[in-house]
């Protein structure tokens, strides 16, 4: 199946779990070819993708780290020869009363949401305006970027900069660069499993008015529609597969 995406390049980072995995599943399946990059080894998402037939390639590397960012847009180019779109799932959250949270916990959230937002959006509009093609860049935020969620004051914060920033960049780059967010409510995804949410907070998730957490099928396709054809006339704009939980 192909929906527009066909001869694009798409970087994807988070790509081995959650939303970003579901995203690069999407785009690959719209027509991309997909470029993807995480912590952890994509080898599992680039499998899964090519055997749905799609071509897909893997990079391991941390995107709070510049070098790491830098050397994966240059593999992107050297296997692809080019970048035509940048999705940037990658994210940690840390639950935590405020005033118990270290530096080192705060500004790792931080890196991760804020500047590895920064980094790979730097280095993929660099690509985007050089080959003169332009392109797009789909951040990814959160419904708590609007609302604010006590004990996760970091996560917040970085994700309230992430739309902020799409709002900046999406002035500075028009019209070459069409820059758009899309902020989730709840998603059945490892980043709603204990390891990220105490039973407490995932058991508020469902108090939206759609009264159930979202799948990553239904973020992916709100990625999929900022990447192609259909969104030519957006930029700077937020999109919310939330359930109503933000009715901005
Ligand atoms: N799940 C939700 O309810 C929800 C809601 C709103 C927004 N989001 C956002 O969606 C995005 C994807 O989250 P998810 O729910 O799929 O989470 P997830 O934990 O399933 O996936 C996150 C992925 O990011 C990768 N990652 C983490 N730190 C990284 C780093 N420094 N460098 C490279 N890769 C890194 C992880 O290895 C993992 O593969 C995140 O930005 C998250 O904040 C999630």
């Amino acid at each position: 199946m192909s929906a527009g995406l066909d001869g694009k390049v798409a970087f994807v980072t988070g790509v081995s779990s959650g939303i970003g995995a579901a995203a690069a599943h999407a785009l690959a399946a719209a027509g991309a070819r997909v470029f993807g990059f995480d912590l952890t080894s994509p080898a599992v998402t680039c499998d899964a993708v090519r055997a749905c037939g799609g071509d897909m390639a893997g990079y391991r590397g941390d995107v709070s780290v510049e070098d790491d960012v830098i050397g994966a847009v240059g593999t992107c180019l050297d296997s692809f020869g080019t970048l035509d779109i940048a999705v940037n799932c990658a994210g940690t959250a840390n639950e935590c009363p405020s005033l118990e949270e270290t530096v080192e916990d705060f500004d790792r959230v931080v890196a991760v949401n804020l500047r590895g937002t920064f980094l790979v959006g730097r280095e993929s509009i660099r690509q985007m305006l050089s080959h003169g093609k332009g392109g797009r860049i789909v951040n990814i935020a959160s419904d708590l970027g609007y609302l604010g969620r006590a004990g996760y004051g970091s996560y917040c914060a970085s994700k309230g900069a992430v739309l902020s920033l799409t709002r900046s960049w999406a002035r500075e780059f028009a019209p070459r660069v069409l820059v758009n967010c899309v902020a989730p409510g709840p998603i059945d995804t490892p980043m709603l499993g204990p390891d990220f949410m105490s039973p407490e907070v995932r058991a508020s998730e469902t108090a939206i008015p759609l009264a159930r957490i979202g799948s990553v099928e239904e973020v992916a396709a709100a990625i999929v529609f900022l990447s192609g054809p259909g969104a030519t006339f957006m930029t700077g704009q937020t999109i919310g597969p939330n359930g109503g939980s933000v009715m901005p």
